[in-house]
């Protein structure tokens, strides 16, 4: 088994030339602060990196990443987070980033146990079993897998937007919008799922709304047969 990861040092020492090479400044200009406009929360899947996706360098977008994207009311890693970047950072926009082809989202569906995540998971299969009679008319698990990695991704949008911080922030009139997004692995490209709220009373009429049109949009792609 190697121990050596020099190839990893070799790797960074030409990126951070390349970036030198640039912009002369950029090292010293991120030394003295960061000023990112965004939070993205998503998945810990690999292939999933926020800056990469978004084109931005680093100091632009303040990550958050767990298995399947999910934000659990108690949890002090997410909230700390979203409590440093909402207060300290003054993010203007906190998105949660899901992805088609979810392992977490795929586990939660099929009730696939892989371990210790089961427990994490579960937190899914919350979100499964709230719509599992609209998912259980769905003709193939293909289908089901990727409504419920969208679902996922507005239930975990709803569960950001009942955050202490960000109801908060709402309340003292700082301005914070929250969206929900999805990434295609197969295309690179990200979806808006429509969600997008900014103010306390909109948070429960944005998420009935995008959860009615993500189903009409499954639903009518049902009855036609896929594109
Ligand atoms: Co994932």
């Amino acid at each position: 088994m190697s121990t050596d990861l020099s190839e990893l040092f070799e790797s960074n020492r030409r990126w951070a030339d390349d970036v030198q090479k640039r912009t002369p400044d950029f090292f010293t200009r991120l030394l003295t602060q960061q000023v990112p406009q965004y939070l993205w929360i998503g998945c810990a899947d690999s292939r999933v990196p926020a800056n990469e996706i978004l084109g931005l360098l680093p100091g632009d977008v303040f990550v958050h990443r767990n298995v399947a994207n999910v934000v659990v009311h108690s949890d002090l890693n997410a909230l700390s987070v979203m409590q440093y970047a909402v207060d300290m950072l003054m993010v203007r926009h906190i998105i949660v980033v899901g992805h088609y082809g979810c392992g977490g989202v795929t586990a939660a569906l099929q009730n696939r146990r892989i371990g210790l995540a089961d427990n994490w998971i579960r937190h899914v299969q919350d979100v499964r079993n709230k719509h599992r009679a609209w998912m259980d008319g769905m003709p193939d698990e293909e289908m089901r897998l990727r409504a419920l990695c969208e679902l996922n991704v507005l239930e975990q949008s709803l569960n950001v937007c009942e955050t202490t911080v960000v109801q908060d922030a709402w309340e003292r009139g700082q301005s914070v919008v929250v969206h929900g997004w999805v990434y295609g692995l197969h295309n690179g490209l990200i979806e808006d799922l429509k969600m997008t709220v900014a103010s306390a009373d909109d948070v429960l009429a944005a998420y009935g709304l995008a959860v009615g049109a993500l189903k009409n949009r499954f639903d009518s792609e049902r009855k036609q047969g896929r594109p």
